[in-house]
């Protein structure tokens, strides 16, 4: 009897997702006891205080009034021009970097991370990431057979580590001459860590200095999924103007997402966005990413698309848009206060939060703690490093009363 059909590369352990299955656990409780006596913090998207996904009135009205054949159509390969155009001002506003600019089309952010990877490294490859990371970067690098390393996101100070960042970035590059390196910022996932704009001058420091060597490929890849969550305003944009006039050898991509700032999770829709001071290589961006796409999913969700560009070219739709979406990110930012908050009040470390949908508690044996306050119907994600808590997906009263349960459980365990 034969238990294996699949090609050696694509044999992997059979594990379940993991945040999936806790989710489940969690609505399973709900069911049991009722949602008032549960927290299920495990899921990153945005739920209203009863518990319900939020789902954008002004995006689901406007995919609603939208002709059936605008919905069903293919797309255009590297997506629809008036959508690349809309990405461009919806992600910079008023901070588009003086640089030639290009964009395509791709199924969530998820779809702009495969690209840079694959795109820009050679196979065997190192990635580097955080080690506080978002788990797909490491999933798409394996699918790939590229590898991936750490550097240290955070310095005993509570700050990006600049240090750890260099000392990687540079023995990657030396050794590949080419190197992918991944920051997620704004809104950082699980920590909520966002790059100060000084924190992202030093960074670029470091490229350009290592761009001095012509023979080194520097490729910066930025997920700013949460992006929409982030600051006040628009400052956490501030920091896309210094991709203006960098050395050719410096490619910056960003990965942007509809997912979490147009509520469109499920509908997959997002964009790779390459800027480079040099015109042939931001061409040369685009048609790689345009072939890539052919060959892995041919086309994008046109209807969302279409949402996007109609809210977006519309001076009033689009201010209906920001004004709803400011009303959750103010949830957000609420709720995260009072976690904030409570963790102080009764001692819980917490790792530095500036904006998004997470916030971490450092610690070594998560899954322990995690298993142990699941028993009181708190459910949070166990990560490698520490607890991640949503606070997107859980009610303000519930923020307060968390840390102190989570506090409880780590000293019940150590
Ligand atoms: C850090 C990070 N990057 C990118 C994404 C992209 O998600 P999507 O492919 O759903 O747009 C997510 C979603 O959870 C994320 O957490």
């Amino acid at each position: 009897m034969i238990n294996s059909m699949a090609a050696s590369h694509a044999i992997w352990p059979k594990e379940d997702d993991a945040i999936f299955g806790l989710a489940a656990k969690a609505q399973e409780a709900v069911k049991r006891y009722g949602k008032d006596k549960v927290i299920d913090s495990t899921l990153g998207a945005l739920m209203d205080d009863n518990g319900d996904l939020v789902c954008f009135n002004t995006v689901y009205d406007e995919l609603k009034s939208m002709p059936n054949a605008n919905i069903a159509a293919y797309a255009l390969v590297a997506g629809q021009p008036d959508f690349l155009e809309a990405v461009q001002e919806a992600c910079f506003r008023e901070y588009r970097p003086d640089a030639y600019i290009k964009v395509v089309a791709t199924p969530g952010g998820t779809g702009s991370v495969r690209h840079a990877i694959y795109n820009y490294t050679n196979y065997g490859d190192t990635v580097l990431v955080s080690d506080w990371h978002w788990k797909p970067y490491v999933t798409i690098s394996e699918e790939y057979g590229r590898k991936v390393s750490h550097y240290k996101l955070l310095n005993d100070k509570n700050q990006f580590n600049l240090e750890s960042f260099k000392e990687n970035f540079e023995t990657l590059l030396e050794k590949q001459k080419r190197l992918v390196a991944v920051i997620n910022s704004p809104a950082h996932n699980p920590t909520g860590y966002s790059l100060s704009d000084e924190e992202w001058d030093q960074v670029i420091d470091i490229l350009k200095e290592n761009a001095k060597n012509k023979e080194n490929r520097i490729i910066l890849f930025i997920d700013v999924a949460y992006i929409d969550f982030a600051g006040q305003g628009n400052e956490r944009r501030k920091f896309f103007k210094k991709f203006s006039h960098l050395p050719e050898n410096i490619l910056v991509i960003i990965g942007y997402s509809l997912s979490k700032g147009y509520t469109m999770y499920g509908m997959r829709q997002g964009a790779a966005i390459g800027i480079s001071s040099n015109k042939d290589i931001a061409e040369e961006f685009y048609y790689s990413c345009a072939h890539s796409n052919r060959a892995n999913w041919s086309n994008c969700n046109r209807g969302a698309m279409e949402v996007m560009a109609r809210i977006t070219k519309d001076p009033d739709k689009f201010k209906a848009y920001e004004e709803e979406k400011a009303i959750y990110k103010t949830m957000l930012q609420k709720r995260a206060e009072s976690f904030v908050k409570a963790s102080e009040e009764v001692g819980l470390e917490i790792l530095p939060y500036r904006d998004g949908f997470f916030i971490s508690i450092p610690c070594s044996n998560a899954k322990q703690i995690s298993d142990k306050l699941m028993e009181e119907n708190l459910f949070l994600i166990p990560l490698k490093m520490g607890l991640r808590f949503a606070v997107c997906a859980v009610a303000e009263e519930k923020c307060k009363i968390a840390p102190a349960m989570i506090k409880k459980a780590m000293d019940n365990i150590e």
